[in-house]
């Protein structure tokens, strides 16, 4: 098994705000964790360890097809019990490999992947398999051989199997067994040696029922728990499997002197409070790892639902080994050749799916909190932004709208007239997310709790009764989504028109209201770790514990089926989801949850959002003002600074803190935030385009350096300052406390090495160097840091509005950031923004050059999704695509209004449009070519008379 596997591979918050960690488990209060690192330990002490587990030469069994081979596991320590291997190689390289004990007791839980992956991947029929004696070699790809991902290199695979419980030994009443027959029969049984102890330990530990706290887990399957280690021996940093409140590049938990003393722990889990530097479990999980060299990048998905706890070890910089323990389910890895990020990012989306093409409104600011308290605060809430001038595009309402928390239903002593107040927020084509959680009251006045009673869709106890627990509503019940009967219920559910035969429709709703799934890991006050217990009962017979990571994301795919089938024709839906799983990224977006409002969770969040993003889920943000807490004026101009610079940027206060929407602050707080949301919203183009590219290629929306510059090895740990899209904006917020200017870092470039980069908003020039360079850029408070690299053209809208849709007919700026050589880059994306008519042709999609031409410089305008009509959008091929498409049209009139060139390395004799002569104005300054550093020269070209829609040139001479 081992030789097989390593060769199919080539404000001050009061201190006493904490998480309560007794709350949920350490890896050494859980049976199976604790076994599984026993095992990695007796390993290690071991001179001779191999692993039990063989290959069973005389079942190999190629494919009819030759596609994939399957192959009998056997174990020297059970030698009746049987597993099977099955191996496949995917179209594009991925490998997947899938272990399950056969004909056991029970079947394993084995339906991960088919919620997880986006459709039925395509086997490879170009692979050349060579069976040996020993070992099956697959032979694709270029020639060469590096060994890359190796499963069960150390031996810790174990898959335990299902067994009968012995019967216990009888009582013996005395102290002593002399002179009872049965007694002393009993004894000697338990004085044989266990031969299997060198592997699974003496002692069945937490087999068949384990405790924690006031709880006990039954577990009536006994133990089937799955232990695997993958090692990457010629990799020096992995990233990923979040959610961790951790740095991007996963520290080590095991082996000499490790960071941390747990394993990264994936179950998803209410984790308020959290602590800003820890392996514990968070919200979501997605078993997906990346690890990285300068060499190459690859990744591991471990379609997997249970709990898993992983370590992580280096045994030297250039080398990983990581350890799997998960409770339940079968072996199902996708190792993802890479082996650029990229081929990384386009490997693991083919599986999982790509970040959805978001709504455009959702991409500008969200307010939030718990609570807004009725309709008239809500309306206030909406005049004093407009007072101000702030921008903002959707207004959001917590538990507390509803009656006694039945979602859905009006509080109507607080809202007495929802469906008015919601159409005043749409007059300024706002928007509303009102949240609806999964907990339902138990109480047969409450339609949503009856209907799901009397069509038997609730989630059950071990013993087949419904399930009670306890969370906001009191007592309460829990949709089991795994039920298909609960899907196209659960849709009906928000049709803003009556269904009639008094059945539940959401009429006291618009079709401008939009969802926030939270609760859904799921959250129960009263249960073990605040959750549901694992013995719980889902649709099929599956325990709870099979299935908990994956549970949450039903919910969100429910809901946002739900709000895409309630409009004709439909809409793109909006759901913010708490709980996430792989595939997760389909259904909309995640933030980071209760993080406290402190300088450490804010630079933590930036690194969650760079985990989620690397593993697929990019529409990501956190509280903006952290949820716990009063943050100063300093702390919340600085976490708007993270929040404009997040996919999702949604501020969001905890019940009891202190009300602070931007209109409250002071001058000149006020002002600052007023205009980092200006900056924001001016920035939509660049963010939307960012997206398109998203839900394409797989490529994160925010993206740190080893996905930019894969090869420099300076940037492989760095995760507070990161890239936004393809765009060349590079940004670093302040995360800290009375800065006034930081160190950023300027990556290697393997083509350039010093390329120029500009500060976005003084355009003062910092040069790379081949070696990566540190620059200090100033950070006063009004200031982000934030460069633009030479090379890149950025669409921008720079006239400030109050919601997002009041843009859509607004001219654009293009800022020109030439190169050393002259050249720069950059897209722009634009669509309705909220049907789904891209995906029929409806769309805009520009590239912009500017090419250094003799003496001069052209800047032209062109057609991109004509070039590339396959690629265009959401993987759907534009085969019907037409220039002059009804979008397109419709804005035929919106125009280029102003185009700015940095870095030019002379004043212009002329500059023209075509033929004709253009309005401009030249500031001296240092050239992109040049060598030393100051304020770049800026050329403005003002009204070029060009259409968004149309190719056009720009001739500077
Ligand atoms: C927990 C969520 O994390 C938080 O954002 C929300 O305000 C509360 N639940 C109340 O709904």
């Amino acid at each position: 098994m081992r030789a097989l596997c390593s060769l199919i591979l080539l404000a001050a918050l009061p201190l006493s705000l904490a998480v309560k960690s007794h709350d949920f488990k350490t890896c050494s209060q859980a049976g199976f964790c604790r076994r599984g690192r026993a095992l990695s330990a007796r390993a290690k002490e071991s001179d001779s360890w191999t692993s039990p587990y063989s290959l069973d030469a005389a079942s190999l069994a190629l494919s009819p097809d030759q596609a994939s081979f399957t192959a009998g596991v056997k174990s020297s320590l059970y030698p009746d019990i049987k597993f099977g291997l099955d191996v496949r190689i995917h179209e594009d390289g991925v490998v997947r490999v899938r272990m399950d004990e056969i004909n056991g007791l029970r079947k394993r839980y084995d339906e991960a992947a088919s919620w997880a992956l986006v459709s039925d991947p395509k086997i490879s029929h170009d692979i050349k398999w060579v069976v040996g004696k020993k070992e099956i070699r697959a032979k694709y790809g270029s020639k060469g051989f590096t060994e890359t991902v190796v499963l069960n290199g150390q031996g810790l695979l174990h898959m335990e199997h299902f067994r009968t419980k012995a019967p216990e030994p009888p009582k013996v009443e005395n102290e002593t067994t002399e002179g009872n027959p049965e007694a002393e029969a009993a004894q000697q049984v338990l004085e044989v040696p266990n031969p299997r102890a060198w592997f699974e330990g003496d002692t069945e530990d937490a087999y068949w029922e384990e405790s924690f706290s006031s709880w006990t887990d039954s577990k009536p399957k006994g133990p089937e728990s799955l232990s695997v280690d993958i090692n990457f021996p010629n990799h020096g940093h992995v990233y990923g499997i979040p959610q961790h409140a951790s740095t991007l590049s996963l520290r080590t938990t095991t082996g000499e002197n490790p960071y941390y003393t747990d394993p990264y722990r994936l179950y998803n889990a209410d984790t308020f409070e959290y602590i800003a530097d820890s392996t514990m479990s968070l919200y979501g999980s997605i078993p997906l790892m990346h690890a990285h060299s300068a060499d190459s990048t690859v990744a591991v998905f471990h379609a997997i639902g249970s709990e898993t706890w992983v370590d992580i070890e280096h045994p030297s910089s250039k080398s990983t080994r990581t350890h799997w323990i998960s409770e339940s389910g079968i072996l199902d890895i996708f190792i993802i050749p890479g082996p650029t990020p990229e081929a990384v990012f386009a490997q693991y989306s083919k599986l999982t799916g790509t970040q959805a093409n978001p709504a455009d409104w959702s991409l500008g600011y969200h307010q939030c909190r718990w609570n807004y308290v009725s309709s008239d605060d809500v309306r206030t809430l909406q005049k004093r932004f407009d007072e101000e001038d702030i921008p903002v595009d959707v207004f959001w309402l917590d538990i507390e709208y509803s009656e006694e928390h039945k979602y859905f239903i009006w509080d109507k002593k607080n809202f007495p007239d929802p469906v008015d107040m919601i159409k005043d927020v749409e007059a300024l084509e706002r928007k509303m997310v009102i949240i609806i959680d999964p907990h339902l009251k138990r109480v047969s006045s409450y339609p949503v709790y009856q209907e799901a009673v009397d069509r038997g869709l609730l989630a059950k106890q071990k013993n087949g009764n419904e399930y009670e627990g306890w969370c906001w509503s009191g007592s309460s019940a829990w949709v089991d989504f795994f039920n298909p009967g609960s899907w196209d219920w659960w849709k009906t559910l928000f049709k803003t028109n009556a269904l009639g035969d008094g059945k539940f429709s959401w009429t006291e709703s618009t079709e401008n209201v939009y969802i926030w799934n939270d609760m859904n890991e799921p959250a129960v006050f009263n249960g073990p770790e605040i959750s549901m217990p694992r013995d719980n009962v889902h649709y099929g017979g599956w325990e709870h514990r099979d299935l908990h990571n994956i549970n949450g994301m039903l919910f969100s795919n429910m809901t946002s089926q739900a709000i895409t089938a309630r409009s004709d024709p439909p809409k793109r839906p909006f759901v913010l989801t708490r709980a996430f799983y792989a595939g997760s990224q389909r259904f909309g977006a995640m933030w980071t949850g209760d993080n406290l409002g402190t300088w450490e969770h804010m630079a933590v969040g930036i690194k969650m959002v760079l985990a989620n993003s690397i593993a697929g889920f990019s529409f990501a943000g956190s509280d903006v003002g952290g949820f716990f807490g009063n943050p100063d004026p300093e702390m919340l101009v600085r976490w708007y600074h993270v929040g404009a610079f997040s996919p999702f940027f949604r501020a969001h206060a905890h019940i009891d803190t202190k009300r602070r929407e931007p209109f409250l602050l002071d001058q000149p707080y006020k002002g600052i935030v007023k205009d980092i949301l200006r900056l924001r919203y001016s920035m939509l183009p660049i963010w939307y385009t960012a997206f398109r590219e998203s839900s394409v290629t797989g490529l994160p929306v925010v993206r740190p350096h080893y996905v930019v510059f894969p090869q420099d090895e300076a940037g492989f740990a760095i995760d507070d300052q990161f890239w936004v899209g393809g765009s060349g904006l590079l940004v670093k917020p302040v995360t800290e406390k009375g800065v006034s200017e930081v160190s950023v870092y300027l990556p290697e470039d393997q083509h350039l090495h010093t390329q120029v980069y500009y500060d976005y908003f003084t355009h003062q020039t910092y040069r790379g160097s081949a070696k990566g360079k540190n620059v200090t850029v100033p950070a006063a408070l009004h200031q982000v840091p934030l460069l633009v690299r030479g090379g890149s053209i950025l669409p921008t809208r720079e006239r400030p509005r109050r919601s997002s849709p009041l843009m859509k007919k607004d001219p654009f700026t293009l800022r020109v950031a030439l190169d050393k050589a002259g050249n720069a880059r950059g897209e722009l994306y634009l669509d309705d923004g909220v049907t789904f008519s891209h995906q029929q042709g409806h769309i805009v999609w520009r590239e912009f050059k500017s090419e250094k031409q003799g003496k001069g410089f052209k800047i032209s305008s062109h057609d991109l999704a004509k070039a590339n009509p396959s690629e265009a959008v959401d993987g759907v091929a534009l085969t019907t695509y037409d220039p002059a498409n009804a979008f397109a049209r419709s804005i035929q009139d919106v125009r280029i209004e102003k185009v700015v060139v940095l870095g030019l390395p002379t004043e212009p004799s002329s500059v023209k449009i075509g033929s004709e002569d253009a309005q401009w104005e030249y500031t001296p300054g240092v050239a992109a070519s040049g060598k030393v550093d100051g304020v770049a020269s800026v050329l403005v070209i003002k009204d070029p008379k060009a259409s968004v829609i149309a190719d056009w040139q720009i001739l500077i001479a």
